[in-house]
């Protein structure tokens, strides 16, 4: 990563006042074969995100520590909820998606990769906000949010996680939020981009022009997830975590998953300490890489 064009985003994300409009969701500009296509063009587990599945599914495990129910929002081919349910054997997990298409993805690679512990389902949030409720004790969602059509459907899906979680249930939620100039979507986009652009990065650029902002985001969790707390990179929210207490993780697993994290490529194990130091520097502590 330049420091140079690093430096650059920051003073452009800090000095700017101004947001830039939402752009279409993945869904609008994409539909759904179109984002599984991207998927399986760089976002697969081991691709060039595969930093971002590891440091979300270690953050989720830490959450689900004695959990036994965790449903999963938005959870298109799997690819992160076949991680975590791969670390976490004791816990059932459902893999919810509005797209039956990537219901039947997921299902077979679930069943690919011998994994017994997910049932699937073709569902959304209003769904899950009408009959959710007592079958679960966590509900997830990672980098779905960006994917609503508004605030008020942003606020249906907080209050479908609250009513899934129940009181004391555990909660994760991973997003983008908005960047304030295109500059810095470019950035981004650039930043993890093969020499010739692929449906990935176009799946990527609309997902970060269509993120909600950082203020939204903050007001309809302060609203309607009052039990978890948000966290994001340090000095500018790029990523977003929205997660209840953690749990002791089981030595098994944090052995675990320091050696996927050893097993990474240079670059991603690279991409993978980035990620936990702007987390940690935005304050959220307890590493589970530590
Ligand atoms: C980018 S994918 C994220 C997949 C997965 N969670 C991950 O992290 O790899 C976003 C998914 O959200 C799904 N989605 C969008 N709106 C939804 C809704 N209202 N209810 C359920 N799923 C929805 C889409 O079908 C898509 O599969």
């Amino acid at each position: 990563m330049s420091a140079f064009g690093m430096a650059r985003m920051f003073a452009r994300e800090l000095l700017l006042r101004r947001e830039q409009p939402r752009g279409p969701t993945p869904g609008q500009q994409l539909g759904a074969a179109g984002i599984l296509a991207a998927m399986e063009d760089g976002g697969e587990v081991d691709g060039r995100t595969a930093a971002g599945y590891l440091y979300h599914s270690a953050r989720i495990s830490q959450v689900l520590a004695g959990r036994r129910r965790c449903v999963d929002i938005g959870c298109g081919n799997g690819t992160q909820l076949l991680q975590v349910a791969a670390l976490n054997p004791d816990v059932q997990f459902c893999g919810v998606d509005a797209s039956p298409l990537m219901i039947e993805r997921g299902t077979v690679q679930a069943a690919r990769l011998g994994l017994t512990n997910i049932d699937w389902a073709v569902d959304d949030f209003d769904g899950l906000l009408a009959h959710g409720r007592g079958q679960y004790d966590a509900a997830i969602c990672t980098m779905t949010l960006h994917d609503l059509a508004d605030t008020a459907a942003l606020a249906t899906a907080l209050r479908a996680m609250a009513a899934c979680a129940g009181h004391d249930g555990a909660v994760y939620i991973e997003d983008f939020a908005r960047l304030k100039s295109p500059a810095s979507i470019d950035f981004f986009v650039d930043l993890n981009a093969p020499a010739v652009p692929d449906r990935f990065s176009a799946l990527y650029r609309c997902s970060l022009g269509a993120a909600f902002t950082f203020s939204e985001l903050k007001e309809a969790v302060e609203r309607h997830l009052p039990q978890a707390s948000l966290h994001h990179t340090f000095l500018v929210p790029f990523l977003v975590v929205v997660k209840s207490a953690d749990g002791p993780l089981p030595v098994a697993t944090r052995r675990r998953l320091a050696q996927m994290r050893a097993g990474l490529q240079a670059a991603a194990r690279r991409d993978l300490d980035d990620l936990r130091r702007f987390f940690a520097l935005g304050g959220l502590g307890n590493d589970p890489f530590a």
